[in-house]
Order: structure tokens, then C-alpha cells, then sequence
């Protein structure tokens, strides 16, 4: 037996939350907190991102300081994050993650 038992299904509730506009109540108690970038974009950004909700954002090198803009701020019907929310040191993980060539 491995320890990798983190349930995947989470995620989903997090993210329907964010749809339905509660997501600031539902992140905040990660405090900003998470254990990487890939983790904050497969349970966040990918709900919608990786859904057709939004548009597909990686591997289209989209530059760092709009990537951040756009979380911060939100667009349209792109919700915005606060750092509450999404640490900034997250939010860079993130962003490497989603500017980037390369989709891993
Ligand atoms: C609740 C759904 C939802 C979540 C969660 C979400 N997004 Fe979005 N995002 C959207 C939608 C919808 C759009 C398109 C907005 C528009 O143009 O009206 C968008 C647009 C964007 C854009 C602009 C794309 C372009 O083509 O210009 C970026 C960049 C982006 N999101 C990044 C992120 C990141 C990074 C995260 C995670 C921290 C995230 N989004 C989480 C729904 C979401």
C-alpha cells in the first residue's frame, strides 16, 4: 500500500463551488496555501481551463504578466483570485506552469 490516497474527486466540489460564485469561502482554507502549481491548476484553473468552460490556456506561451493580470483581476467571465486565495508564490508556480511551451 502507497500513501497516495488523496481522494481526486475533491476536486470537484472545490471547483463547482467557484462556478457557483463561493469559491473565496471554499479556497480559503488553504490560506493561499498549496503544494505546488500543478496541484492549484489541475483542481482550480483546470476545472474550467482543461473543461471547454474556458478557453485551453497552455502550451499557447502566453506571457507571464497577463496570465497574472487576468487571475488577479478576472476577465469577462474569467473569476479573479486573491492572494487569500492563491498565494503569490503559487500563482508563479501556476504561471510558469501555464506560459510555458510545453504541456506536460
Ligand atoms: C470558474 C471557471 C474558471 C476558473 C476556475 C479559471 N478560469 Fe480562467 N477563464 C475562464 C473563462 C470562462 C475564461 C474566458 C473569459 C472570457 O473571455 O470571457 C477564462 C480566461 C482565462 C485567461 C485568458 C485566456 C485568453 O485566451 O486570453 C487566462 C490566462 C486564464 N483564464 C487563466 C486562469 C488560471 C491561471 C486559472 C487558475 C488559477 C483560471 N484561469 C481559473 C474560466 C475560469
Amino acid at each position: 500500500m502507497s500513501n497516495r490516497s488523496i481522494p481526486k474527486a475533491a476536486c470537484g466540489c472545490i471547483a463547482a463551488l467557484a462556478l457557483a460564485g463561493a469559491a473565496p469561502a471554499a479556497l480559503a482554507d488553504s490560506s493561499g496555501k498549496w503544494q505546488s502549481g500543478k496541484e492549484v491548476y489541475d483542481k482550480v484553473c483546470g476545472y474550467c481551463h482543461e473543461s471547454g468552460v474556458g478557453p485551453v490556456i497552455r502550451g499557447r506561451e502566453l506571457p507571464a504578466e497577463y496570465i497574472r493580470y487576468v487571475v488577479r483581476h478576472g476577465n469577462r467571465a474569467m473569476p479573479s483570485f486573491r492572494p487569500s486565495e492563491i498565494g503569490d508564490d503559487a500563482l508563479a508556480e501556476v504561471v510558469r506552469l501555464v506560459s510555458g511551451k510545453q504541456v506536460q
